[in-house]
């Protein structure tokens, strides 16, 4: 919906991703490599781990990955109407490098795109559609909030901007031990102070009104994160690059990466739920002892466990997410940290819309919006409702109108009830229904994220996502636990938790 160009130092630094000049696995072996590495989780977080354990480690390490339900975790399809569709996480930002990275490397391309459209509905009608016309849409928005909405996009793009900053260093081979230590080094006291406010406190303080919070800021908080702008402002930014332009997704899937990464990293799937992660010391012959983590699990035949150098946990250690015991630690590692995942259930409805739902007066043939937000107000029990389009867009594909039968999607809160279908669709032939717990409740600023650290050589990935949740998030998240993990294990020190990273490799190159 918005059209922003890049700024010159953006584009500095994709040049220096593409011709790369780091090289730590030339860097001299200091100590022997680890044999054995295990994953919990092959969602794109843990897939990822795996892709880049295998590139800081080598072709030597054994690399586990246990997944208990399906690879892709939380990106996931499903088949109806006689297609496939995303029912989980389905829009990548253009900026999102890694993600652009593992379609490169893994041979996928992105799906072709269909024109979108969007509209905001404010409880009775809809109070904002997007024309096919840019100075239209500029017009409209600036009739009714002056120079906000560019303002808006000034402000997050110098986010992005600073957060840009987390691939040179990454590609420079530096690691943070905490999110907060990598938020610092993105954004500087900044970013720490973004992610300790929320939303709508950071942008009430930067001239913002609420008038504007409410009726666009808040649609798409609710519709990427099913919450308000009460979230914190780190991933309201993030929330917020996620209605920009060019937004784009994997063809044929976005779990398509997480098999491919898999596959590329050649670690070994053991289709089996990890229950417990103890602490086990074993006598070396050369004297002494080695620490090492025993992990246990259930799979179809039974259970088993074994021993691991390194481990790193990818799935949230949240209730109703994972349930893993931790033995013989101190301090202690309780199975889950504080705070909850939010649910978000998402409908898909083969169907046709009630246009007058939404208080449309114009013909349902001529209505094409296809992203449909929704303000905050009394009796909503949606957060959003999307005409979308197939995993993959076959040739002479155009997206319907709202008269024919097509497929819908539908996130609210709750699951929906016979009744209110029946409000929002005059007819459908088949529904599809999956309730996720979908991303960290972020019903206040971030006051303190669990630890990407949780013992020596056992680390929490899943840590990053009280900063924000996103599939770019767990990838770096992946990338800087690779790199945390191979310095710790080597004692190089000096890649990480560096101070004024920014201003030092700008004078490097
Ligand atoms: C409805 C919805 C919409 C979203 N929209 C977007 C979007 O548009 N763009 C975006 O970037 N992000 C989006 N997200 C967020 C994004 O999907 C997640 O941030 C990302 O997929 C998280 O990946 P992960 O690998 O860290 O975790 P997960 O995908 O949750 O992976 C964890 C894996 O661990 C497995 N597991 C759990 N416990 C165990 C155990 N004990 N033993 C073995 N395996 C275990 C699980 O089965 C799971 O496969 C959305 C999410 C949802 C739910
Ligand atoms: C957030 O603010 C609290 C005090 O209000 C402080 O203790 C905490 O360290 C801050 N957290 C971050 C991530 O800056
Ligand atoms: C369509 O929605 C309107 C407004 O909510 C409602 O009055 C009408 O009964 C609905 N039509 C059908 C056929 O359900």
């Amino acid at each position: 919906m918005m059209t922003r160009a890049l700024s010159a130092r953006t584009l500095l630094f994709m040049g220096l991703l593409l011709t790369g000049r780091r090289s730590l696995a030339s860097a001299p072996e200091l100590k022997e490599q680890p044999k054995r590495i295990a994953v919990v989780g092959a969602g794109i977080g843990g897939t990822a781990a795996a892709y880049f354990l295998r590139q800081e480690f080598g072709v030597e390490v054994k690399i586990d990955l246990f997944e208990s339900g399906t690879v892709g975790g939380r990106l996931a399809t499903e088949q109806i109407g006689g297609a496939e569709y995303e029912t989980g996480g389905s829009i990548i930002h253009p900026l999102n490098l890694h993600m652009k990275h593992f379609l490169d490397r893994l041979g996928l391309s992105q799906r072709r795109e269909v024109p979108s459209k969007m509209a905001i509905f404010d409880g009775e009608q809809l109070s904002f559609e997007e024309s096919d016309w840019f100075i239209v849409n500029f017009l409209r928005m600036l009739w009714r909030y002056g120079f906000s909405f560019l303002r808006m996009q000034m402000w997050v793009e110098g986010v992005l901007d600073k957060f840009m900053r987390i691939y040179q260093y990454q590609q420079f081979g530096y690691s943070f031990s905490s999110v907060e230590r990598l938020l610092h080094a993105m954004g500087g006291d900044s970013f720490l102070l973004l992610a300790n406010q929320t939303l709508e406190e950071a942008m009430l303080g930067a001239g913002f009104s609420q008038n504007f919070l409410n009726d666009i800021v808040a649609p798409v908080t609710r519709v990427n994160y099913g919450q308000s702008v009460r979230i914190n402002g780190f991933v309201g930014a993030v929330s917020l690059a996620g209605a920009d332009s060019g937004l784009w997704a994997v063809d044929g899937g976005n779990k398509k990466v997480c098999s491919g990464l898999l596959y590329h990293s050649k670690a070994q799937l053991i289709p089996a739920r990890v229950t417990a992660i103890s602490t086990k010391h074993r006598p070396l012959r050369t004297g002494g002892m080695a620490s090492l983590y025993e992990v246990s699990y259930v799979g179809e035949f039974g259970s088993a466990h074994a021993l691991y150098d390194i481990v790193i946990v990818a799935t949230p250690l949240h209730q109703g997410l994972s349930q893993i015991a931790f033995h013989g630690f101190t301090p202690s590692i309780p199975s889950h940290f504080p705070g909850r995942y939010h649910q978000t259930v998402s409908t898909l409805v083969h169907g046709i819309l009630n246009t007058s739902f939404l208080g449309i007066t114009e013909p349902p043939s001529q209505f094409l919006a296809s992203d449909i937000l929704t303000m905050e107000h009394r009796d909503s029990i949606i957060h959003s409702l999307s005409s979308i389009d197939p995993v993959h867009i076959p040739k002479g594909y155009s997206r319907p109108p709202a008269s024919a039968r097509k497929i819908w999607k539908v996130f609210s809160p709750q699951p929906l009830t016979e009744d209110q279908l029946s409000k929002i669709f005059l007819s459908w032939d088949a529904i599809s229904e999956k309730r996720w717990l979908a991303y960290p409740s972020y019903n206040q600023p971030l006051r303190r994220t669990p630890p990407f650290i949780l013992h020596e050589r056992l680390y929490y990935l899943g840590a990053v996502e009280w900063a924000a949740s996103a599939m770019e998030m767990s990838a770096i998240s992946a990338r800087n636990l690779a790199l945390l993990a191979h310095h710790r294990w080597h004692e190089q020190d000096d890649r990480i938790d560096q101070e004024d990273l920014h201003t030092r490799l700008r004078s490097e190159l």
